[in-house]
């Protein structure tokens, strides 16, 4: 997909630039040498990537012949990481993975120089199962968007959305695998209220989890219509469903999300 001798320039060595490397080079898609990383302080983040997948340390100035530019720092890092690569920026994509900073904004610190484009991984994206909203900012060539969504389907699942919808990726797949998991830990604790050892009750949830999914994913079914398969009038599940909608859980749900929601939308605000 991308020309052997196109590179592609990382920004940072932490967590997200780690998954984006080993997606990239366990699954072939570029050839590791063409991976080019940079980071504040040359630490042994920066070495430990180097040593486990093979990509280059770089310096700033191989940003000027990438193909891509990757953003890979935090959020309050991003204007300082832009105004830096700005001179060498000459209509190279730069794609960031900063929750809560705008196309916009980032397009201006860039003097529009470059097409950016903007993601919301989530935390799965670290074993390849990851679920990656993404925005093309105005200017962004077909071959661009090809090339990002090639790149980013290394990680997992890659959607489009309107940037409008920023906020709620964040708060629905990025802050996703949180949610279920707190709803898998009331699971767990009432498992051991029912008398299972801890580690049992944990392999019996992971698997009931991914098997799920699995079927859903499978059969081409809804949460909704599932949960009708199995749930037989008076039987177990009825009772526990009954449970939850006495309960309202679908309305807390709802809140949760929301606040999450609104949460992105102030937190992206404070970036300006
Ligand atoms: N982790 C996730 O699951 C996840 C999910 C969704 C979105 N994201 C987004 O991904 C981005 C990165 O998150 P992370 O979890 O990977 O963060 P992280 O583990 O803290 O890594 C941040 C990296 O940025 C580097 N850095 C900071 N300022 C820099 C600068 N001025 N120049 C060069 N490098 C600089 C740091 O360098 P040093 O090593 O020298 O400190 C570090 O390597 C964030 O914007 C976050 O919103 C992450």
């Amino acid at each position: 997909m991308l020309p052997p001798e196109e590179e592609i320039f990382v920004i940072g060595a932490g967590a997200m630039a780690e998954a984006f490397v080993k997606g990239l080079t366990s699954r072939k898609a570029i050839r590791a040498q063409r991976l080019m990383v940079v980071n504040r302080s040359q630490s042994d983040r920066l070495n430990n990537l180097c040593q486990t997948y093979g990509v280059q340390a770089a310096s700033w100035e191989q940003v000027e012949n990438a193909r891509l530019v990757v953003v890979a720092v935090k959020p309050a890092n991003v204007g300082e990481v832009l105004e830096r690569i700005r001179p060498m920026l000459h209509g190279q994509p730069v794609l960031s993975f900063a929750a809560g900073v705008s196309i916009e904004w980032m397009s201006s610190v860039i003097g529009g120089a470059s097409p950016v484009i903007r993601t919301m991984p989530n935390i799965p994206v670290a074993v390849l199962e990851g679920a990656t909203a993404v925005s093309f900012g105005p200017g962004t060539s077909w071959t661009d968007k090809e090339l990002v969504r090639y790149l980013l389907g290394q990680l997992g699942e890659v959607v489009e959305i309107d940037e409008s919808l920023m906020n709620s990726a964040t708060a629905f797949s990025g802050s996703g695998p949180g949610f279920v998991c707190y709803f898998l830990e009331a699971m767990e604790d009432a498992a051991v209220r029912l008398g299972f050892e801890p580690e049992t009750a944990r392999e019996l949830l992971l698997q009931t989890v991914v098997g799920t999914a699995r079927t859903l994913r499978e059969w081409g079914l809804s949460p909704h219509e599932l949960r009708r398969r199995v749930t037989s009038p008076g039987g177990t599940t009825h009772a526990g469903v009954t449970v939850m909608e006495e309960s309202h859980l679908r309305g807390i749900v709802d809140k949760a999300l929301g606040a999450a929601a609104d949460r992105s939308a102030e937190m992206g605000d404070s970036y300006k």
